[in-house]
């Protein structure tokens, strides 16, 4: 009987799905939709889509559907919208020159629920709010007290995971490596008991946002949103106390970014409220930490596949390193020297970007390229479009750090950080710590891969399919 209920209950989805599918499309018929296929109801292409990054080509969604439709722009169906992907450098600065005009950022609500506001704002909303405070936290000027800092964190880092050892799975260590930093500079949490205690949830949270959004108990979603509100109360914890620290001058204005949202008051004169503090902090830790990691565990894949990019990358961090006296901590001027290790770490992140892309809406109905594009319709923008195309990098699939000299790539061209209003406010942040983890691990290590062949596949950010694991060398003193 159960069965027979399941069945009828099962026939009417899919006959509401078909025909609501069926209505929407003959609706939208009559205008001219850039060209393409919405694949399945509800699912539309979001398998293809997912499935090439799995099997370590998320190009090849978009590439096969560019030969077939349009270099600019093709029309999809994704995540349970119908989308289109922009495609080219063309594509790339109409959407970021367009922001908040005609389109703007989209999450799937399933974000929503994992980062659920503290005012009950939308997460678009309080994207907004934080996005116009995030600068004066992050911006360079900012950020270079904080070099030296990273380089005591690195260090310890290095010490207690990679020192002694014959071999090491790098990106669990990679992913240590972010967590640590970020909750020391973040929220001065350094008590290794205290950063275990927010590590294991923070992976659980992590794990529910790349997971199906189906909020039963015991399923990676509902684990996330648990692990989430976790986090967050924590936080409240730590703010708390950082407040009362400030008060009787325990705590510097300067030690932290905790620190500096605590002091710093939007236009209005306004502080911002705990809860909104911990969403932030929140927010940057899950935007900046899985991203950073995985761009630091491609870089031990590329150096351990090209000695002579190793060599380079050596020669230059050794400069460095001999350049200062025992105990003298990295600093702004160092980090400057680093060209060629970043023009490295550029070359990695056009091959493996660590976001492939992000989405935004249509805000209106507006024409692109001769194309409707209808008020709602999801729009995706996507790193490989450019990255691995011939037309803007001759050559795409040759690692050449020698594209970054100079004036580097054409504007719109190189997007690892996206672009315009939303582009990345944790690029800083990530260049240093990149550069620091690259000064560190050459300064230590040469290292070779365990596993030659190994996969990497793209679930949504490029991970190595076996951890990496390498076998390292030690330098001879
Ligand atoms: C290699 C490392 C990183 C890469 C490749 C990266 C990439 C990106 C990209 C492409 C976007 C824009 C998405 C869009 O167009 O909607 C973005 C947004 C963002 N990133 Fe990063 N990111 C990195 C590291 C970081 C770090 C370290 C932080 C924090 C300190 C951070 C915080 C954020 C935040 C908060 C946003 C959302 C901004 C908004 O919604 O306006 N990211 N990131």
């Amino acid at each position: 009987m159960e069965l027979f209920y399941a069945s009828i209950l099962g026939f009417f989805v899919l006959f509401v799905t078909f025909s609501l599918h069926f209505l929407f499309y003959r609706q939208k018929a009559g205008s001219n939709l850039p060209p393409g296929r919405t694949g399945f109801p509800v699912i539309g292409e979001s398998f293809e889509f997912l499935a090439t990054g799995w099997k370590g080509h998320p190009e090849k969604f978009i590439f096969d559907r560019i030969a077939k439709y349009s270099s600019k722009v093709f029309r999809t169906s994704l995540l349970g919208s119908p989308a289109v992907v922009f495609c080219g450098s063309a594509g790339n600065k109409f959407l970021f020159s367009n922001e908040n005009k005609l389109v703007q950022a989209w999450w799937p609500s399933s974000v929503d629920k994992i980062f659920p506001s503290s005012t009950q704002t939308s997460s678009k909303e309080e994207a907004i709010r934080l996005r116009k405070m995030l600068p004066n936290f992050l911006k360079p000027e900012a950020l270079q007290r904080y070099i030296g800092i990273m380089d005591v964190v690195a260090s310890r880092h290095f010490a207690s995971n990679w020192e002694n050892k014959d071999q090491v799975m790098t990106f669990s260590l990679t992913k240590r490596y972010t967590f640590w930093l970020a909750c020391r500079l973040f929220v001065s949490v350094e008590d290794p008991s205290k950063v275990v205690k927010l590590e294991d949830p923070f992976s659980v949270l992590a794990n529910g946002l790349l997971s199906i959004p189906i909020d039963l108990p015991g399923t990676p979603f509902n684990r996330g949103i648990k692990a989430s509100n976790f986090i967050r109360k924590e936080l409240v914890a730590i703010i708390k106390q950082r407040k009362i620290d400030l008060a009787e001058g325990k705590a510097s204005p300067t030690q932290d970014i905790l620190s500096h949202m605590l002091l710093t008051s939007d236009e209005n004169g306004k502080f911002m409220h705990e809860m909104d503090i911990a969403d932030k902090i929140l927010g940057l830790l899950v935007g900046g930490h899985d991203t950073a990691s995985s761009a630091c565990a491609s870089i031990v894949k590329y150096l351990a596949e090209l000695p002579e990019v190793y060599e380079g990358v050596y020669k230059e961090q050794m400069e460095i390193a001999k350049s200062k006296g025992p105990g003298e901590l990295l600093n702004w001027d160092d980090i400057q020297k680093m060209k060629y290790s970043w023009n490295v770490a550029c070359e990695v992140m056009r091959l493996a970007p660590p976001l492939q892309g992000a989405f935004r809406e249509a805000i209106n109905d507006f024409i692109y390229n001769g194309f409707s594009i209808p008020k709602g319709w999801k729009i995706y923008w996507s790193a490989n479009s450019t990255h691995k195309s011939a037309e803007f990098f001759p050559e795409p699939m040759k690692f050449d750090p020698s594209r970054f000299e100079g004036s580097g790539p054409a504007p719109y061209t190189f997007v690892p950080f996206g672009g315009g209003p939303r582009m990345c406010p944790g690029k800083e942040y990530a260049r240093l710590e990149i550069l620091v983890f690259m000064h560190h691990l050459v300064k230590r290590f040469k290292w070779e891969k365990m596993i030659p062949d190994e996969k990497i596949v793209v679930t949504p950010m490029p991970e190595p399919e076996k951890g990496l694991p390498i076998r390292l060398f030690p330098h001879k003193a």
